[in-house]
């Protein structure tokens, strides 16, 4: 969970360094393409933004831009997620850690280990405040068992769902002071996204 929050947040910041693309392979529900296209006057997002069926109708989709954020349904078993780490530069898994076990998250992922698929990292997003533990459990869980974590995490904040409300980034909602921190936290993911593919 935090698929399409994490997309739609990561290509508003990689739209600061490069000309980005967003793409929504939802296309049931259209979360990515619905937040981003809601508010007409709105001209904080810098990207631009395609339905999946559309970007592959043309000749060379995705040409001419420096980052392509596919948004995925989710849901995707082992195979999948071979094939969109393969065409991908970096494959990332958002997850919200909810208090059970990562067992199950394991053994989605544990093929990819052994595919010798290493461009892949799971994001945890929506991590609850301390004293909760559930996303350094998470952490430690998946990190004992070899799978790659990016080193921040995106917390909770009702910021979030506010922003994809209003049709706005989060970044721009104002009088909550939880937007600009959870804006940061993906800022340094992006960070950490750029370390890894360039
Ligand atoms: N960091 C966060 N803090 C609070 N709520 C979040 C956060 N990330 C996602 N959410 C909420 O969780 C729900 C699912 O998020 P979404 O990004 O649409 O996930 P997915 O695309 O994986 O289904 C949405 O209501 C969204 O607003
Ligand atoms: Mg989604």
């Amino acid at each position: 969970m935090g698929k399409s929050t994490s997309a739609v947040t990561l290509a508003a910041h990689f739209a600061g360094r490069g000309r980005a693309l967003l793409v929504d392979a939802d296309e049931r529900l259209r979360s990515a393409w619905n937040w981003t296209t809601k508010k007409e006057d709105y001209a904080g997002w810098g990207f631009e933004v395609q339905l999946y069926s559309a970007f592959m109708e043309q000749k060379n989709p995705g040409e001419g831009y420096d980052f392509i954020i596919l948004d995925t349904k989710g849901g995707e078993g082992a195979g999948e997620l071979v094939a969109l780490a393969r065409n991908s530069s970096l494959l990332i898994i958002p997850t919200k850690p909810d208090g059970v076990s990562a067992d199950g998250l394991v053994a989605t992922l544990q093929p990819l280990l052994e595919k010798g698929v290493t461009n892949y990292r799971v994001l945890l997003t929506d991590v609850p405040p301390a004293p909760n533990a559930d996303g350094l459990d998470m952490r430690l869980e998946l990190d004992t068992a070899g799978i790659p974590l990016f080193g921040h995490s995106i917390r909770h904040a009702v910021a979030v769902s506010k922003a994809a409300r209003e049709g706005i980034c989060v970044r721009d909602v104002r009088g909550d002071r939880y937007a600009k921190l959870v804006w940061m936290d993906y800022e340094l993911v992006s960070r950490e996204v750029l370390n890894h593919v360039k």
